[in-house]
């Protein structure tokens, strides 16, 4: 059997809250040749607490790798092609692990996680559980071999970035302790305007700089990788997957916006140069910054705990879905959720609110109500939650979003996409190409100094297909159910009183 012959390829790590994915992508053509996922077990030990093993998640990105690279063999592609890799993650997400043995000193905890609650509501700043410097500090005051190990200089803290580079470039014999700029942008530890570590803060949380990964561009050479089949090539691609998702977006310029649709659901509209700060409950965060040398680039943000979360729960908890298809055919089987709401705060409400003590209700019920209706009331509240966002976004900028492009596992639920029009009033645009967090993380990697096999000039970049989901309903209707979904909002954030 003949070789076929390609130009180069560069391959992304996808780090996501609920699956670990690898992918190989043409460079001349973005063309994704292969790929394979696993899924993340989520632990939840406690009440609001969400966490994940770090070996679990390292042993995923190796099998990935490997099922990927049998693939490629399979298709007679010769995986030498493969020049680079870039990895994105699940961003906030807290690590601490002991640089002498390598080993992770307690389960990562995940950003959705709230154990923090009650410090963060007995603080007169206003802190989120959602960050990841609370959770570095809960681990330093909780967990003895973390005390001990930051005593004995012998503590790194990392995002999933961190680990992974770290463990993939060598772990304890001589691993690449970094972070880039994205991805530190989320820790509340970072300067977004000096891009550096703020010592300011670092003094506020009581955590010593020298646990801190090095915080670098999201495009530049940091290391090899030290063992597996992809043993000696290159990892030169770095960015929280938010950010990575808004690079294979091409969200170049200011003004663009994409929303994923991932665990969460996360809205970023460019602001190129200058840090924009809202008056709106969005964040302002570093969008990317593609070579050392470049400028960085900023967003605001919106940020949405629970999207695919809801099926997941929906599945796990109910039992009533076995798969997310299937999610979609009882939803689509009504049509409607018969005056049914459900506000899935399982995490406190994030952007607009920013409420830690929000918790999930459904309301509306009547005898007549049935798994059905919601299934389509699930479906209906990633639509809303993103409205919510798009509204604040629009405030915030002054210049209304004409159509909202979007990608992310779910927005593979036609079903979904067409309420999400419905519900925002413009049209949804869905690339054909729907790993579009990976495309902007292997962009960033082919684009790095010393690697240089990927353009990023605009005339370079190939065309994207996609689809149009154009608004079906009148604005009236989807005005009134916007509103009754709001009052349900209010109900999820005062349940207590
Ligand atoms: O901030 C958390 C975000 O990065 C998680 O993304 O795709 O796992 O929902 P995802």
């Amino acid at each position: 059997s003949s070789r076929v012959m390609l130009g180069p390829l560069v391959a992304a790590i996808d780090q996501g809250t609920s699956s670990t994915r690898f992918l190989v992508f043409n460079a001349k053509t973005a063309e994704l040749l292969s790929h394979h996922q696993v899924e993340i077990n989520q632990s939840f030990p406690k009440e609001g607490w969400v966490e994940e093993d770090p070996k679990e998640i390292l042993q995923s990105v190796y099998e990935c790798m490997e099922r990927t690279c049998e693939k490629l063999t399979q298709l007679n592609v010769d995986i030498s092609n493969i020049k680079a890799i870039g990895v994105t993650n699940q961003r906030e997400t807290t690590l601490v692990w002991d640089k002498e043995t390598g080993e992770a000193l307690y389960n990562a905890i995940v950003w959705l996680d709230l154990r923090t609650q009650s410090t963060v509501e007995n603080n007169p700043n206003s802190l989120n559980t959602y960050f990841s410097a609370v959770k570095l500090r809960w681990l330093m005051d909780n967990v003895d071999e973390v005390a001990e190990a930051v005593l004995t200089h012998r503590a790194m803290f990392g995002t999933v970035d961190s680990w992974l580079i770290w463990c993939l470039t060598g772990g304890k014999s001589g691993g690449v302790h970094c972070t880039d700029v994205t991805n530190a942008s989320r820790t509340m530890l970072f300067n977004i305007h000096t891009l550096d570590w703020d010592p300011e803060l670092c003094k506020y949380f009581d955590i010593p700089m020298e646990i801190l990964p090095k915080v670098r561009s999201s495009s530049e050479i940091y290391g090899l990788m030290k063992s597996g089949c992809l043993s000696g090539i290159p990892i030169s691609g770095c960015l929280g997957d938010q950010s990575a998702a808004l690079v294979g977006q091409m969200c170049f310029q200011e003004g663009q916006a994409k929303n994923t649709y991932g665990t969460g659901c996360f809205l970023l509209r460019n602001t190129g140069a200058k840090p924009v700060m809202s008056e709106h409950g969005l964040l302002t965060t570093v969008a990317y910054k593609l070579g050392r040398d470049k400028p960085a680039c900023y967003a605001l943000e919106g940020s949405v705990a629970i999207a695919g979360a809801v099926v997941r729960w929906l599945k796990d908890n109910l039992g009533i879905i076995q798969t997310s298809t299937e999610l979609e055919k009882l939803a689509a089987s009504v049509g409607t959720s018969y005056g049914c709401y459900f506000v899935p705060a399982f995490s406190g409400l994030y952007a607009p609110y920013w409420e830690p003590s929000a918790r999930g209700i459904i309301c509306g019920l009547t005898q007549f109500t049935n798994k059905s209706h919601l299934a389509f009331a699930a479906l209906e509240a990633v639509c809303f939650q993103t409205r919510e966002i798009l509204d604040a976004m629009n405030q915030d900028s002054g210049i209304p979003l004409t159509q909202l492009q979007v990608d992310g596992g779910m927005t593979s639920n036609r079903l979904l996409m067409q309420l999400q029009a419905d519900i925002l009033c413009i049209p949804v645009v869905k690339p054909s190409m729907p790993e579009t967090t990976a495309l902007g993380a292997a962009m960033a990697a082919g684009a790095a100094e010393g690697v240089s096999v990927w353009s990023l000039r605009p005339e370079d970049l190939s065309e994207v297909t996609s689809e149009k989901f154009e608004p079906q309903i009148n604005p009236e209707e989807s005005e009134f159910r916007y509103a009754r979904w709001k009052k349900a909002v209010q109900r999820a954030m005062n349940w207590e009183t």
